[in-house]
């Protein structure tokens, strides 16, 4: 968009002189909706955010106190743009969980597993470039590919994953059309959207569908530790250190207040993204660096992680139990770990059009739209189980399906109502996450 600086207007005088990135960015029609859905009243199935319940606040509160008082004078100043050294250590151990073998020297703190992956976006993407994506992708990834103009193209997906010959095909064709894949953006692991995972067996083989064409792959690994059989998939970053940029978090297994993830890459990205992160930040927060590493020294952390997953299990039980029995008309995946249900709609409802209903039965969700960067997902709505306890999982379902219902009712006299739809992508507020 090439409009002149000086033609502002009344509601903004500075329209004129904004980036054309910056044109790109809207406020979208769910967030005033989820302004009414934070309401006490309503239930929200819509949200990413853990329960944060069962943390030991007295053993933090005492670190903390402790930090401050014995080292302050560090955990006050500024730091490495890298990272605090101590917690580049922790962070190795926690990727050893699942089967990846790395040196601190690889990790790059970053204020949230968000900021990694603008910096990862940063330092590959021009306007226009490519970036293959699971069908549906994260919100908060498609909202910062479209920041920086990159252009996403999504790759089926089924009961296990990326489909691979999916894949294959999909960075073929780029290729042919001249527009090479700059990276494949996937979480492999309890996926979110969709909660499925990919399989062990095509681990390998998308690894090696990327190699073979020289296409990064970026693994977006929040929910790895949070299966609820207690299985851990190996991260794809175990079978790979060279060709993948593996982004790990502190978000769902201890606190997203933090604000700590990192990104554990091959070296020379490393070196860029180190760059990157200092001209954004210089460098992430000290205090909660030092707060994290405190409370990995002095918790088991290991025995919180295995509580988290019974505890999401219990709720992700009470969520497909209550599908079963309220929205036999709908279907859904049945998912093995982390905070996430995948809905599908009777034929002819809209998951965008029906949500303003859907808040005036006092029960939100997140439509389908928001996790496609080119206007599909509207037959699809996603459910989160992680904050809600399974009671009020059972009333924000039930709700729901007195809601679907209706919508049925209106379907079968008048047909299916006309799709709003657009290619807008959401912006990641945390109520979408
Ligand atoms: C897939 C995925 N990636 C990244 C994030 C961002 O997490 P954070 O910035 O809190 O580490 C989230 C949060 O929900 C997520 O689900």
């Amino acid at each position: 968009m090439s409009t002149p600086p000086g033609s502002g207007t009344r509601l903004d005088p500075w329209f004129g002189a904004y980036a054309a990135r910056t044109h790109g960015m809207r406020v979208s029609e769910t967030r005033a909706l989820f302004a009414v859905a934070n309401r006490p009243e309503v239930v929200s199935l819509a949200g990413g955010m853990p329960n944060i319940a069962g943390l030991p606040l007295e053993l933090i509160s005492k670190v903390t106190a402790d930090l401050i008082a014995l080292h302050g004078d560090v955990a006050l100043q500024y730091g490495s743009g890298q990272g605090h050294p101590v917690l580049r250590d922790h962070i190795v151990t926690v990727m050893g969980e699942e089967g990846i073998s790395a040196h601190p020297d690889d990790v790059v703190v970053t204020t949230g597993s968000q900021q990694a992956l603008d910096l990862v976006t940063r330092i590959f993407i021009d306007p226009g470039d490519v970036i293959v994506a699971e069908a549906p992708s994260y919100v908060g990834a498609l909202s910062v590919f479209r920041a920086y103009q990159g252009e996403v193209v999504h790759v089926e997906m089924d009961a296990d994953g990326l489909v691979p010959e999916a894949l294959r095909e999909a960075l073929d064709r780029c290729k042919q059309a001249g527009r090479p894949v700059k990276f494949l953006y996937t979480v492999p692991t309890f996926h979110n959207p969709a909660g499925v995972s990919l399989s062990v067996a095509r681990r390998q083989e998308v690894l090696e569908i990327c190699r073979s064409r020289n296409v990064l792959v970026v693994e977006d690994n929040p929910y790895g530790l949070l299966g609820f059989d207690g299985e851990v998939l190996p991260a794809l970053r175990s079978f790979d250190a060279e060709g993948v940029v593996y982004l790990g978090t502190f978000s769902k297994t201890l606190a997203p207040g933090y604000r700590v993830g990192w990104v554990a890459a091959p070296h020379a990205v490393r070196e860029k993204l180190v760059l990157a992160s200092e001209s954004a930040i210089l460098c992430p927060s000290h205090a909660s660096q030092m707060s994290v590493s405190a409370y990995l020294e002095n918790w088991d952390w290991r025995g919180q992680i295995v509580d988290y997953r019974k505890m999401y299990r219990t709720r992700r039980d009470a969520m497909v139990t209550s599908l079963a029995e309220a929205m036999p008309e709908c279907s859904w995946n049945v998912p093995g770990g982390g905070f996430y249900t995948w809905v599908k709609l009777p034929a002819g409802i809209d998951a965008r059009t029906m949500l303003p209903r859907a808040t005036t039965a006092l029960v939100a969700y997140v439509s389908g739209t928001a996790f496609y960067a080119d206007g599909q997902g509207a037959d699809h709505m996603r459910l989160s189980f992680c904050y809600p306890t399974p009671e009020r999982i059972r009333e924000g379902v039930r709700r729901l399906a007195g809601v679907i219902s209706k919508e049925l009712e209106l379907v079968h006299m008048f047909g299916p109502e006309g799709s709003s739809v657009d290619d807008d992508v959401e912006a990641p507020s945390p109520d979408l996450l």
